[in-house]
């Protein structure tokens, strides 16, 4: 009989799946050390899974020629162990009493796997005074196959009760910077996200690997209280401007606009050290709530090698723009300017019409060589992007993914406007196609749609596009907000993004179009997209921005339900309903907002 990684291996090679045995793994709860000086670089994969050819996918493989999406079964799984409550934060110096925490930790822990690895994670809710449901949501994965692991309430699950746990299962079956973040209302802006990384095949060369470097808006105000302030009547939508700009959680508050007596003081840097002639790879994520990241490196040049998920041909630019959910993985080799070497890292909120911010200014320090540890960078930014009020990402000429895929003809087209509305009660709501989302949170659409059941209340803004084979979705924003659009279970192909109404023709790239999970939907601008349906599901569609979120901007995208037939669904279902049902019964759950 042949060993385990025998059959894995005659898997790959032929892309059949071979089951093995799971031999389950303890991965390690690293402390987000990210943007200290004791950080340590991530490796190349995870060494104690390797295969024959010596990376855990086999030998080694050209990424050019292997489909990113088609995962090796490595027969390995990541356990990581995740306790969720309230403390105290002041990563900034402001202190804020109620921040949302992993294992006490914010940022949360970083997942790490390698790709074709499966990662489960089991999550406690101890958020409590006052309690709260959660749910976690893994950014850019397919959970092709696992639905039901999405993370979504009244999607995929209900939420874990307080007190509750619930293990999620699911494939690293695609590679690359991502992060997962709470889908819970806007738990997200309270701290509730972390890093996830997959190891996987790469198309460049580089010397290290430094991991992840958050970039997010910060909030001194509690979410909660945000939330209500955004839904309330005649809110104006820009009256929340964060209160700061943090990179891997730390950018020191200037404690003299503290006017309420909230106690504040001395917060470091985040610090990095580089040697010149190296070349280093920075994984960004914008993790923020609300506002776009324009990220640069004083006199440095900048190599963008992944958008998202997807591998692209790499091209050069001084400034990565990155709306929120957005990542790019960028190469940098360090150079000192004018012989000094210490330069500034900076992540700038900007724009008229993209985000409001007290201190848009982000910085970190960069020390190169010998700098001493407490050097302050002296040097001066790039120009800030001329405003144009567009929020645009980078043309979409300039990203061809490394891996080719031409745009099939898709099956339908369909059309979604976004807009604004004021309700009956006077609250202010994004609608999309009319219709503001609004949560059921005891009754997950997954489950109705397993027992066949798929009309719906309109305000659940469910889509069924049963069997396409390819949906192409137009989008056009009546409203004077950006929106970065995120999809679940798929990449999306972007054919046009512009603020002229679309030809109906013109196509970007139709032979290797843009593929990522997350693009900027101009102000009053227009945005075309495509997805294959190769996923049965309900997939959530919706704005990343956590208060557009919370107004109703989202929908879900429903793909052949008949095949939603896997026996699991009841059973993982009533693990986080029967407790729901249970608590919601006895308490009353304040549903403020949209619930996602
Ligand atoms: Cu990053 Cu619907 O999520
Ligand atoms: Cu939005």
């Amino acid at each position: 009989m042949k060993s385990c990684a025998a059959l894995v291996a005659y898997a790959l090679a032929t892309l059949a799946s071979a089951t093995c045995p799971p031999r389950v793994q303890r991965a390690q709860n690293r402390t987000f050390s990210y943007g200290t000086l004791k950080a340590e670089t991530l490796p190349k994969f995870l060494k104690d899974n390797p295969l024959p050819g010596g990376t855990p996918w086999g030998a080694d493989i050209d990424p050019k020629t292997v489909n990113p999406r088609v995962p090796p079964n490595t027969g390995v799984t990541r356990n990581y162990d995740f306790t969720i409550s309230r403390g105290a934060l002041a990563p900034d110096g402001y202190y804020k009493k109620s921040g949302i925490l992993i294992n006490g930790q914010f940022p949360g822990p970083t997942i790490e796997a390698n790709w074709g690895d499966m990662i489960e994670v089991r999550v406690t809710n101890n958020i409590t005074s006052p309690d709260e449901g959660t749910a976690l949501h893994w950014h850019g994965l397919f959970q092709n196959g696992t639905a039901w692991y999405d993370g979504v309430p009244s999607v995929s699950q209900c939420p874990i009760a307080p007190g509750a746990s619930f293990t999620y299962k699911f494939q690293a079956g695609v590679f690359g910077s991502s992060w997962y973040h709470s889908h819970y209302s806007a738990q997200a802006a309270g701290g509730l996200f972390g890093p996830l990384i997959v190891y996987g095949p790469s198309h460049v060369e580089y010397d290290e690997d430094i991991g992840p470097v958050m970039l997010a808006d910060w909030f001194h105000k509690d979410y909660f209280a945000i939330v209500k302030n955004v839904m309330s009547n005649n809110s104006s939508l820009w009256a929340n401007p964060s209160d700061n700009t943090l990179i891997n959680g730390r950018m020191p508050y200037n404690c003299s606009q503290v006017t309420d007596g909230t106690p504040c003081g001395d917060a470091p840097f985040a610090k990095f050290r580089f040697e010149t002639g190296k070349t280093y790879k920075l994984r960004l994520i914008n993790a923020g709530a609300a506002g776009m990241q324009y990220f640069s490196i004083d006199g440095q040049t900048l190599q963008i090698v992944a958008n998202d998920l997807t591998d692209i041909q790499p091209y050069n630019t001084t400034i990565v723009t990155l709306g929120v959910g957005q990542r790019s993985d960028v190469l940098f080799t360090p150079k000192a300017i004018n012989g000094t070497k210490s330069i500034w890292m900076r992540t700038l909120q900007s724009g008229k019409f993209c985000q409001r911010a007290s201190n848009p200014a982000g910085r970190a320090v960069i020390l190169l060589d010998g700098a001493p540890d407490d050097t302050i960078p002296k040097t001066v930014a790039y120009p800030a992007p001329v405003d144009d009020g567009t929020c645009k990402n980078d043309p979409l000429e300039l990203s061809v993914p490394y891996y080719e895929e031409s745009l099939p003809e898709p099956s339908t087209t369909f059309q979604i406007t976004v807009n604004t509305i004021v309700n009956a009660s006077g609250n202010q709501l994004y609608t999309m196609n009319g219709s503001p989302f609004m949560a059921n949170y005891n009754n997950p659409l997954l489950g109705l749609a397993y027992q066949k059941n798929v009309s719906y209340p309109t305000q659940w803004n469910t889509y069924n596009f049963g069997s396409n084979s390819s949906v192409r979705i137009v989008i056009w924003n009546n409203s004077s907000g950006p929106h970065p659009m995120h999809i679940h279970g798929h990449d999306m192909y972007l054919l046009y993004d512009g603020t002229e109404r679309w030809d109906g023709t013109t196509i970007v790239n139709p032979l290797n179009p843009v593929r990522r999970d997350t693009h900027n939907l101009r102000p009053k601008g227009w945005m075309v997209m495509q997805y294959n349906l190769d996923n049965p599901g309900v997939w959530p569609f919706h704005c990343h921005i956590a208060w557009h979120l919370s107004m109703g901007m989202y929908v879900n995208l429903m793909e052949s339900p008949e095949k939603i037939d896997a026996a699991a669904i009841p059973e993982v279902l009533r693990e986080t309903c029967d407790a729901w049902n249970e608590y919601s019964k006895s308490h009353v759950v304040e549903q403020i907002d949209s619930g996602v």
